[in-house]
């Protein structure tokens, strides 16, 4: 919990001690995360849409940039272990060569913060499972189920189901501010921002930040080889780090109209156009436009689309070879900074969690001093005092305060003292026998509050 980036989380998070709003101001950034789950190698859809304008976000001053491989739900879908290794190590190579700079931002794999699965399950406890029940890819999977008359819940795995809960815990376990995400996720931090509210207010304090969700109106989607949107299942994209060679075959293979050269072509609708203008200054494009315009023929564009995209991404497809062919150098980055992060966050974070929903040392437990005070109301008392006469008595008395044994009248407080002191000592019957005081009870209650008097001593 110390460090000035942790102080200002608690800030937000609604907390109210002694920290100085000064101090505490200078320190505050947002805290913007995204998740990237690892399927296969990434395109230039990803690249364009998502992983370039993410980096270039990540660079903002004011920002704390949290970038990390969702193995863990990547499990859901793909359970060769082979391929979920490989597509790992190829995604975070990607976003390594594209210029995320691991010692600037927070670069780690989910299933390094094993903390996360255990907020999970705090979340899963207050999650209503009739708000799971609606989310997107459960509901597809069940009225696909129901299209083919088959059970509801027909292959779908409590992976599936629960897929929410455990992004929710990847969002708050950092008390990440705001989620950059596409237009399908954003239910899920809805989600994310329903179950915080709810341990928020079971567990009475705020705990967690609520999340907001940032769409990111601006980015293109790139549109594929054959004009559709670029995505793995049509079977449509260019690989990102593709050689030389092979891309340029693919952009060569990009739809075109069927326009000789020097007539005049369209910009609107042109998928080359389009991916031109993805990787090119605005100058460039408008160059490009009037290009168009003045007939250029498709070979000539393509060539200079594929020189345009291949400037850009040289660079990258080099550090991208160099990395991947050094995994042991990814796999240490991702260690150290998942280590990081648990000590600073996820392992006082959730200590604090443990104690609030009462995963608690058993032996502070509050019973113990109300047990000893218990004991202590039940405890004989033998009390001294001062009659009109001058003397000096005592009297002694069981828990309840009922009499057991009465003195008779002393010169001394001492000679009270002692006999009182010879009492507590008597271990049978016959110690009681004769003295200056008389039994109100029974030789065996009196013994038996005598015991108790020594063993409490
Ligand atoms: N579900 C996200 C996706 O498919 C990946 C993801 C997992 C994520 N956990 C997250 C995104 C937390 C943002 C925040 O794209």
């Amino acid at each position: 919990m110390n460090g000035p980036v942790r102080a200002a989380g608690l800030a937000r998070g609604g907390y109210t001690g002694p920290v100085n709003p000064s101090v505490t101001s200078a320190f505050m950034t947002t805290r913007v995360l995204t998740g990237i789950t690892p399927s296969g190698t990434p395109h230039l859809g990803n690249y364009v849409g998502a992983i370039r304008p993410a980096i270039a976000a990540s660079r903002a001053q004011e920002i704390e940039s949290f970038f990390f491989l969702a193995d863990l739900h990547s499990l859901i879908k793909s359970q060769e272990p082979e391929r979920t290794q490989r597509s790992t190590l190829e995604i975070a190579a990607s976003w390594l060569a594209c210029g995320l700079d691991p010692d600037k931002v927070w670069f780690y794999r989910q299933s390094d913060i094993p903390e996360t699965t255990e907020l999970m399950w705090f979340l899963t406890v207050v999650a209503g499972k009739g708000i799971l029940n609606r989310a997107h890819a459960y509901k597809a999977a069940v009225d696909k189920n129901r299209e083919e008359q088959l059970d509801d819940d027909a292959g779908v795995t409590a992976g599936l189901f629960m897929y929410p809960v455990l992004m929710a815990a990847d969002i708050l376990i950092f008390n990440a501010d705001k989620v950059p995400v596409g237009r399908d996720q954003i239910q899920h931090i809805e989600m994310a921002r329903d179950f915080a509210q709810r341990f928020n207010h079971i567990y009475g304090k705020e705990y967690f930040t609520l999340p907001e969700v940032v769409i990111d109106e601006q980015v293109a989607t790139l549109a594929g080889l054959d004009g559709r949107k670029m995505s793995k299942s049509y079977h449509n994209t260019i690989p990102l780090f593709a050689p030389r060679e092979e891309l340029k075959k693919l952009v060569f293979s990009i739809v075109t109209d069927s326009r000789a050269p020097g007539e005049p072509k369209d910009t609107e609708g042109s998928a080359l156009f389009q991916m031109y203008q993805a990787f090119a200054t605005a100058e460039q494009t408008a160059a490009f436009a009037a290009a168009f315009a003045a007939g250029i023929g498709w070979g000539e564009a393509k060539q200079q689309l594929f020189e345009r995209i291949d400037g850009e991404l040289a660079p990258l497809r080099e550090r991208y070879n160099a990395l991947m062919a050094e995994p042991e150098k990814i796999e240490a980055i991702l260690r150290r900074r998942g280590q990081q992060l648990r000590e600073q966050f996820a392992i006082p974070l959730l200590k604090e969690l443990r104690h609030a929903v009462g995963l608690r040392d058993l032996s502070a437990a509050g019973d113990k001093p109300r047990a000893a005070a218990a004991a202590k109301a039940a405890l004989p008392l033998f009390k001294q005092y001062r009659e009109k006469d001058g003397r000096f008595y005592f009297k002694l008395l069981d828990g309840e305060g009922a009499l057991l044994v009465q003195s008779q009248g002393f010169d001394s407080p001492r000679d009270a003292g002692q006999l009182i002191a010879a009492l507590k000592q008597a271990g049978h019957g016959d110690a009681l026998q004769g003295g200056q005081y008389t039994l109100e009870a029974d030789v065996d209650t009196v013994l038996a509050a005598l015991r108790q008097l020594r063993e409490a001593d």
